[in-house]
């Protein structure tokens, strides 16, 4: 048995993309589509994207202050609905925010992404299409399964998906009307979270079932140390919450066939990957790194435990490591990267910016990709680092726990190895890995071996698909 599901998202790549998210929402149509479901996605129409002239699917006089319509478009055989509604959508900046700071209205803007979703859930677009599954990820599709909820019965069953505890959608109590949320609805066991409306709470009491994106983040969510407050809410959920680990994008993210890259390669012809380590060099302005040089592609925030990367950094320099940054978020690191590359020049780059080439290049031509983060729901670039052969550094957390096999004795002699873990994140533990990459680096015919063995594990999204087609089909019956 298969149907229909309306995915409901604030990113999609590649139509906008801030992180994670944007990947993994626009790879599920075509992962769940070879399952065989009719996948359509939600999202809003941001001033960046630009409208097809397509005739709207639905339409209202005022979505939350003014009139909408959602207009379908097609990108990479996807099925996207854009929700056009310029006093919401239609402005400068990001998605969140502009200039730093937040757009003022983010809770009416996402409330109207979500409720715009309800109602394609419950009444179906103008074309007949009316899905089975509403699946909502993260806080700014929230409400759409409360709406659905408190919108009386119906068939259609909902989803709601964590891609990032840290994000809950807070707004205020006094909200409540505006948002067009229930009064009665306003207490612990509902909307309310600590006097406040949490739209990602709203979303994991009234969904039909929960997922995040890795089996260890899940029993992580229970926790008070990861679940920052939701730890309650999620453990008396706990029989419908799934752990479903992300896959990558393989055609895109393949050595062999990389577009990007200065010289593909594969396992059997890893020699090639020197030219792109050179070229990297190069564009990076490093010399002497006699060592294993490292690689960090991420959003700079506190998350990613880019201070633990500094702290380690001089001992990892002097063990002859090298380290190439590419980068944007938090000003304050951003400048601490800054002043260590210039206090180790020709060992440490850093590149500020957002920019998919050079990551591509990156990965190809990088040793190591380092992800020290303090929690990881899934993560996405030790998995390109897998495929690439630049081995994962990670902290054994979330989805990097569940991905990498760290390279003890054990998995060593079992030729099972693809990286190397660490425990507690901290930057002794960060230090420690990096003392043991290279060590390992320096014994060139097991440093290959682990590499070939990282570029076998499997990546995409084969079991993933597969998980979510049974979650759907169980819901369904
Ligand atoms: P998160 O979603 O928490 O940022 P993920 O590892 O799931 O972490 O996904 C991050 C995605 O964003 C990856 O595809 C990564 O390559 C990409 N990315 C992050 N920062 C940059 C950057 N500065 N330039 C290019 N790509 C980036
Ligand atoms: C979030 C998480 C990241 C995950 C991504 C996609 O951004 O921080 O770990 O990979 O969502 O699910």
């Amino acid at each position: 048995m298969t149907g229909k599901v309306l995915s409901v998202a604030s990113e999609c790549a590649p139509l906008l993309k801030t992180g994670g998210l944007a990947d993994v929402v626009g790879a599920l149509p075509g992962a769940l589509g070879q399952q065989g479901w009719d996948m359509r996605v939600l999202m809003p129409a941001y001033r960046s994207i630009a409208l097809p002239g397509a005739r709207a699917l639905w339409a209202t006089d005022d979505l939350f202050g003014g009139p909408a319509q959602v207009l379908p478009l097609t990108v990479d055989g996807a099925q996207i609905l854009l929700l056009d509604a310029p006093h919401l959508f239609d402005r400068p900046g990001g998605p969140y925010s502009v200039d730093g700071a937040d757009h003022i209205d983010n809770p009416e803007r996402f409330a109207a992404l979500s409720w715009a979703a309800s109602q394609i859930a419950r009444h179906g677009l103008s074309d007949g299409w009316q899905p089975d599954i509403l699946h909502a990820h993260d806080w700014q599709a929230g409400l759409a399964p409360a709406y659905l909820a408190y919108g009386g019965p119906t068939g259609v069953r909902s989803i709601m998906t964590i891609h990032n505890i840290a994000f809950q959608g807070i707004a205020p109590a006094a909200q409540l009307g505006a948002l067009r949320l229930p009064a009665a609805e306003f207490h612990a066991d509902a909307l309310e979270y600590y006097g406040q409306i949490s739209t990602l709470k709203a979303g994991l009491i009234t969904a039909d079932a929960i997922t995040t994106v890795s089996p260890t983040y899940a029993d992580e969510l229970m926790r008070p140390e990861f679940g920052m407050g939701m730890e309650g809410v999620i453990a008396a959920r706990a029989s419908r919450l799934h752990g479903i680990l992300n896959g990558v994008d393989t055609d895109i993210w393949n050595p062999e066939t990389d577009p990007a890259i200065a010289r593909p390669y594969g396992p059997r012809t890893l020699k090639r990957k020197a030219d792109n380590r050179a070229a990297l060099m190069q564009e990076f302005g490093l010399s002497d790194v006699t060592g294993p040089l490292a690689i960090v592609v991420s959003r700079l925030t506190d998350q990613k435990g880019i201070d633990l990367i500094l702290a380690a950094l001089p001992d990892f320099i002097v063990a002859g490591g090298g380290l190439a940054v590419l980068g944007t978020g938090d000003p304050a690191l951003e400048a601490a990267l800054a002043r260590a590359a210039a206090q180790f020049p020709g060992r440490v780059g850093l590149h500020i910016g957002y920019d998919e080439a050079l990551a591509h290049r990156m990965f190809a031509g990088g040793d190591a990709v380092l992800v020290p983060s303090r929690f990881e729901p899934c993560g996405l670039t030790q998995m390109y680092g897998l495929r690439y052969g630049t081995l994962p550094v990670v902290a054994a957390t979330g989805g990097l726990a569940d991905t990498v096999i760290t390279a003890n004795a054990a998995a060593l002699d079992a030729g099972s190895a693809t990286g190397i873990t660490f425990h507690p994140t901290d930057a002794l533990a960060l230090s420690q890995a990096l003392r043991r990459l290279a060590g390992v680096y320096a014994d060139p015919a097991r440093w290959a071996a682990l590499q070939r063995q990282a570029m076998r594990q499997r990546v995409d999204w084969t079991t993933s698909s597969a998980a979510y087609a049974t979650l759907y089909r169980t819901l369904l019956t």
